[in-house]
């Protein structure tokens, strides 16, 4: 399977060169392996599988926030968890019913949360506040059919990366449950409401590790039996463990797999498949970042203090995390030659750039490979999920286009669009133009 995913990767890469989807007009695209998110796709629903327990798989929609791709995963079976009202639109407009659609953003308005109460969204709530919220709520929309749960902070730590650890003494997200008074109060709040029916809980993403993760959800679930015990009665009826799998940048490996955590929370936390929880996972990067590519095109090969430099058009306006954050998002750069195929060569040191105008808009530096020359091309693997959804505006630079690729048993690629590339007009939209001119002071 690994080889698979690294055989159907260079016939794409290879094909979107021979078809012209990369192009002097569209010298950076993203490309997406559709098997490959299928079978990632199965891969985490066949880990969790658990006769006698209900699972819902969400897709973390901010992962890949692509409508086309949110209908492939509402296909095999996936939800959605959004976080904003415009990943509510995308998961909508991908055909996810709402009954697999969990809502946990730490800012909800009260029209969000009225809309979600509506349409029967699931909300997961975030503080106290919120909570007295959703009670007023509940009484304009009677009826409503949305579970509504609990996010807790287990404040178990943090990971590798701070910004990514949401398990931390002082994350902003969740109620943090160490606090002093918290447990009590949460306690108290679903001893109040009957229909608190859910507990939520995600510990962080890239950079966590696994038993980190696992007593996140270890503490959740100790926490909902506590909560079900003080009711007498099966209060708590779904647990969500979020999302948070890392993802190994390094090779076409993919480590560690959702077997290898559903095997550990099945040791660690027995309860948990017991039959007694409906689940709910949401992940989001595990599922798509190795199933994605960016292709672009080497405008220039220069030299600079004794460097090479290949001057690309793929910098952070795609990479935004890696060009800023390079130790915490570092890629693997394939070297392409001009018809896309792996170039030959033996590795020189060398700077990968970007387009962006500021001297940081560098994807890789001092990276050994092939000496990359004008009209060759970079593919940055592992960028399937995020990078196409954290655009960076930066030099008015577009958003790209994305393609789908499906390779045949003949060896032919057929690509279909998942998003086209953001055109000058939507730009200049975007940008103000057309908008009346300033008030100016007198
Ligand atoms: C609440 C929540 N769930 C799920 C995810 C998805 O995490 P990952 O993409 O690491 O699986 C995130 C990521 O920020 C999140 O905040």
């Amino acid at each position: 399977m690994t080889d698979e995913l690294g055989i159907r990767r260079e016939r794409a890469l290879r094909a979107a060169v021979e078809q012209g989807l990369v192009s002097e007009g569209e010298p950076v695209v993203g490309l997406l392996d559709v098997t490959g998110i299928e079978h990632a796709t199965t891969a985490l629903q066949a880990a969790f599988a658990t006769p006698g327990v209900e699972i819902t798989h969400t897709f973390a929609v901010k992962a890949a926030s692509l409508v086309p791709v949110l209908a492939l995963l509402g296909a095999c079976g996936l939800g959605a968890e959004v976080a904003s009202p415009g990943e509510l639109a995308l998961a909508r407009a991908a055909g996810i019913p709402a009954g697999r659609t969990v809502l946990d953003s730490p800012a909800k308005t009260v029209s969000e949360l009225r809309q979600a109460l509506v349409l029967g969204v699931a909300v997961n709530a975030d503080n106290p506040q919120e909570l007295a919220r959703i009670d007023a709520l509940r009484t304009a929309v009677p009826g409503t059919a949305a579970p509504v749960g609990l996010r807790v902070n287990p404040q178990v730590g943090g990971g590798t990366i701070g910004a990514m650890s949401t398990a931390t003494a002082t994350s902003k997200f969740g109620v943090a449950l160490r606090d002093p008074g918290a447990e009590e109060w949460v306690l108290r709040a679903y001893a109040e409401r009957p229909w608190l029916n859910r507990l939520h809980t995600h510990t962080g993403s890239q950079g966590v590790p696994l038993d980190l993760m696992a007593a996140g959800v270890r503490a959740a679930y100790e926490l909902a039996e506590r909560i079900n015990q003080a009711a007498g009665r099966q209060q708590i009826t779904v647990l969500d463990i979020g999302g948070g799998l890392p993802v190994n940048f390094g090779s076409d490996e993919t480590t560690p797999a959702f077997a290898d955590y559903a095997g550990l929370l099945r040791r660690e936390i027995p309860g948990l498949f017991d039959g007694r929880y409906g689940l709910v996972t949401e992940f989001g990067r595990s599922l798509l970042a190795k199933n994605g590519s960016v292709l672009a095109r080497v405008e220039y090969a220069k030299s600079a203090g004794g460097r090479p430099i290949a001057v690309t058009h793929a910098g952070a306006q795609v990479a935004t995390r890696t060009v800023f954050v390079p130790d915490a998002w570092p890629l693997r750069v394939l070297a392409l030659d001009e018809k896309g195929r792996p170039k030959d060569g033996d590795p020189v040191v060398q700077d990968v750039a970007g387009p962006c105008c500021f001297a940081g808009d560098l994807v890789a530096k001092g990276r050994p490979l092939p000496l990359l020359a004008a009209g060759d091309h970079v593919a940055l693997l592992d960028t399937g999920a995020y990078y196409f959804s954290n655009h960076f505006a930066y030099n008015s630079l577009p958003r790209p286009a994305v393609w789908g690729y499906a390779v045949h048993a003949d060896g032919k690629v057929a690509f279909s669009p998942v998003r086209t590339a953001q055109t000058e007009a939507e730009l200049l939209t975007e940008s103000g133009a057309g908008l009346p001119p300033l008030h100016r002071g007198q």
